[in-house]
């Protein structure tokens, strides 16, 4: 009885109240939470965590995605490794694979939980550039795996017409010597990647996926040589892409998409891309998801506000009621990376607030709801 006592005193001592950016957040088992470039998704009165398992020397996926478990946002539990690497050789997700960013949806009428993540087939660096897709009956998994590949391909974006794609068919990627010059700038916009990739299909890296209020998905993607966002919309069973795509902030160079609505406007804040080193977010809104994507300056305010705070953004999670203590009602996620140690990678977690209409990140220390 006594120890019983014990036991749940201690327990209550260390139930986390507040949300505490930037240190350790150990999970039930007193560890730190692994689950970096993750995303929230929410089934019945549960919150579940998934994200990248990192090493303590290497980036590499070595373990997997993992996924924790809590009903406050705060106290987490550990449910292990919701996809594991394959040690068969050959796999695309070969142990020492890279696999990023994963997101996980849940798609109400086959009753899956559809996992999407960036992946690099092991030994190829970020050549691959791949998109995956899991699927499990549970929300903790086992992911079952189930292929890989490139996006879209064959597939010209909706706004392209007549006139795009006579334009785009004068382009030619190989002619172009030099980045960055206005004409480079112009022929991206034009679409110069999107034509070189037709055929094997576009680039998919950092990625996050998005369900809106008519149950319609769709996968956000850093694509064309990071330089571009893809926005494609997902089939009805969540597991692929329906053919309909379009493109964000051409030759823009963002990374790290996360996206919510409010009051009928898209809000999408991303970084741009330089590597595990953090930047100064950027912010776009739409009045729909096929845009048209408008930007507005950094939303971040506080000590490091130009570099996000030492961070990169990865999901932005709605929470049906407003906060007690803090009007609002999103929480702003990001990664502060420790490619040297990467399993030391800190999180970010910060209310989301409306200032002249539009969305601010503050720093906050600690804060809790
Ligand atoms: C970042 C990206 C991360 C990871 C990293 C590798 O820009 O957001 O997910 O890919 O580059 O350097």
């Amino acid at each position: 009885m006594l120890a019983l006592l014990l036991a749940m005193t201690t327990m209550a001592q260390n139930e986390r109240r507040t949300i505490r950016s930037g240190e350790l957040w150990p999970d039930n088992t007193g560890t730190h939470i692994n689950a970096h470039g993750g995303g929230i998704m929410k089934y019945g009165d549960t919150y579940y965590w998934f994200g990248e398992h990192k090493s303590d020397h290497t980036s590499d996926a070595l373990v997997g995605v993992t996924c924790y478990a809590s009903t406050d946002l705060r106290n987490w539990r550990n449910c292990g490794v919701a996809l594991s690497v394959s040690d068969e050789r050959g796999s695309d997700i070969e142990r020492g694979c890279i696999l990023e960013r994963p997101k996980v949806i849940y798609n109400p009428i086959t009753k899956k939980f559809c996992m999407w993540f960036h992946l690099e087939l092991k030994g190829r660096g970020y050549d691959a550039a791949r998109y995956g897709v899991a699927v499990a009956n549970r929300p903790e998994g086992p992911y079952k795996f189930l292929y890989s590949q490139r996006a879209n391909a064959g597939t010209w974006p909706i706004e392209f017409g007549e006139k795009e794609l006579a334009t785009i068919d004068t382009l030619n990627a190989a002619h172009f010597k030099e980045s960055w010059t206005p004409a480079w700038h112009k022929a991206v916009d034009e679409g110069l990647f999107v034509k070189r990739d037709f055929g094997t299909g576009q680039m998919s890296r950092d990625m996050t996926l998005y369900v809106d209020d008519d149950g319609k998905a769709y996968h956000i993607f850093s694509s064309e040589e990071n330089l571009t966002l893809h926005i494609a919309e997902l089939t009805g069973d969540y597991l692929h892409h329906s053919g309909r795509y379009t493109r964000v902030a051409p030759a823009g160079h963002n990374e790290a998409p996360a996206i919510f609505k409010h009051e009928g406007t898209y809000w999408m804040i991303t970084s741009g891309c330089t590597g595990w080193a953090p930047n100064e977010a950027r912010m776009f809104s739409a009045p729909s998801i096929w845009g048209p994507w408008k930007q507005h300056p950094n939303p971040c305010r506080g000590p490091k506000a130009e570099l996000t705070f030492g961070g990169q953004s990865t999901y932005i999670l709605p929470l049906n009621t407003k906060l007690s203590t803090i009007n609002s009602q999103y929480i702003f996620m990001a990664d502060i990376w420790r490619p040297r140690h990467p399993s030391d990678a800190r999180y970010i977690w910060l209310p989301i607030e409306f200032e002249d209409g539009k969305p601010i990140v503050r720093w906050r220390d600690e804060w809790a709801f």
